[in-house]
């Protein structure tokens, strides 16, 4: 049976998921400092846990474990396709890759850093890089005494604050004065560069060091796949029947599983475009909130952007609670570039292969944990054909 023909609007759609230039078009020295820093055991205070460590470039920068420390429960995300992301980290609380990079760079269980032993490394082993890139690299000696594990506290009056708004049936159950002591260092690094905002020149290094891991990390993209070799011989005939186009990896069951992943699946509301993502959040109903576990996915994200990130942190909460609450338990939609090889799936890694992740969306019971509607509601009612149809798209990526 031949596939359905394509409209204008049905091809539109299909080559919406085509690579796109890079985005940004870093400095190559730049590129350069970055990709060793990031292989450099050096930069952790046990001299051998690098960013790859976690991030292995054999393995599609993930490293294969449910999560990445036992304390964070947080599975390590691929850095694959970053380029043009609008937020990085399971609850966006970040940015940018420049920002975010201290965290696991002083986190105690992972890194173990402080931002003077990384100049002084930097200085060491890559003085004249950075003094080419950068300019004279600053004098180590003279950074600020910042006793080893910075604990970022709200700001004064703010934990009341959210408290206070958290008088609501559904956040007061899960929000409490202990939770919020709990989190408000699970980011470290935002703790740092609070405390670095005062000294220009320590800042302006972490800085220089960040946009170099960021042009790297930006760089990196998943290997040309079936997919895409598929959508360059559609771009070359458009008018011809798609299964012209068919090939290696790339055939008539992973065509299902596309028409199902655009249609009655429904995965293209959230997962769109080149990366699969706008970076938008939902909950999918698997971020248990329990006091012992306050994960509370991009509410906290808001939070700590609001009150950390920002210079002009106050102590009053300027989001609206109905944006914390439904924000609770939401995280990033990840992209799905490459998706085959980073299991396992979701923030906290439970579910460990793309049979899992497809029963669990069949389940269509997203948010429950929160209870309030966030994504798709309803049984996809998917047979076991269309299924792995599917998968066989996804693998296809
Ligand atoms: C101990 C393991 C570990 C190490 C070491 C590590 N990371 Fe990560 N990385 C993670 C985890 C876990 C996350 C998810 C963090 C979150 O969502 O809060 C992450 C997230 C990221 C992200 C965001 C990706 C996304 O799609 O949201 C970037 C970028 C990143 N790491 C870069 C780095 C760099 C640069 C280094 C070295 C300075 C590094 N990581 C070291 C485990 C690690
Ligand atoms: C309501 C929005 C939404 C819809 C609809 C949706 N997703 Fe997702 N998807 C997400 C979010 C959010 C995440 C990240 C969840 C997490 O980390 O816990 C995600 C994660 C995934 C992951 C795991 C990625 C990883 O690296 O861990 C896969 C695979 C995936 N989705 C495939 C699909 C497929 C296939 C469909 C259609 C059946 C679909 N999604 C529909 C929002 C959605």
């Amino acid at each position: 049976m031949a596939a359905k023909p394509l409209d204008g609007n049905g091809l539109a759609l299909l080559l919406s998921f085509a690579p796109e230039p890079p985005k940004a078009d870093p400095r190559p020295e730049l590129v350069a400092l970055g990709a060793r820093l990031f292989a450099d055991g050096r930069l952790a205070s046990d001299g051998r846990t690098s960013c790859a460590a976690c991030h292995d470039p054999t393995r599609s920068f993930t490293d294969g474990r449910r999560t990445a420390t036992p304390t964070a429960r947080l599975n390590t995300p691929t850095l694959l396709g970053l380029d043009g992301a609008t937020h990085v980290t399971h609850d966006g609380r970040y940015r940018r890759i420049r920002d975010q990079y201290i965290d696991p760079l002083v986190a105690a269980d992972e890194m173990g850093s402080t931002p003077a032993s990384l100049c002084r490394t930097v200085t060491a082993h890559y003085g004249q890089e950075y003094r080419l890139i950068f300019g004279v690299p600053p004098d180590c000696e003279k950074f600020p005494k910042i006793p080893e594990r910075v604990a970022p506290a709200w700001p004064a009056g703010f934990q009341e604050a959210v408290l206070a708004t958290a008088r609501d049936p559904l956040w007061a159950r899960r929000v409490t004065r202990e939770g919020l002591a709990g989190v408000a260092g699970y980011s470290p690094g935002f703790g740092w560069m609070k405390a670095l905002a005062r000294f220009p020149e320590p800042r302006a290094f972490v800085q220089n060091v960040g946009e170099a891991m960021e042009a790297y990390i930006i760089s990196l993209r998943a290997a040309p796949s079936a997919f895409d070799a598929f959508l360059g011989r559609v771009k070359k005939t458009p008018e011809a029947p798609v299964e012209r186009a068919w090939g290696d990896g790339f055939d008539r069951e992973e065509w299902e599983g596309y028409e199902l992943f655009v249609g009655k699946a429904r995965c293209v509301q959230c997962h769109f475009g080149p990366r699969f993502t706008g970076d938008s959040f939902f909950n999918l109903g698997r971020s248990v909130n329990t006091l012992n576990d306050l994960r509370l996915g991009r509410a906290l994200g808001l939070l700590q952007e609001e009150s950390l990130g920002s210079s002009r942190a106050t102590s009053t909460p300027k989001i609206p609670l109905m944006r914390l609450r439904g924000m609770t338990g939401a995280v990033r939609v990840t992209g799905l570039r490459g998706i085959a090889a980073t299991a396992p799936y979701l923030w906290d890694g439970s579910l460990a292969t793309l049979d899992d992740v497809m029963a669990h969306y069949d389940e269509g019971r997203f948010a429950i944990d929160v209870g309030v509607p966030s994504g798709a509601t309803s049984r996809l009612e998917l047979t076991p054909t269309e299924r792995r149809a599917l998968i066989r798209f996804l693998e296809s990526l």
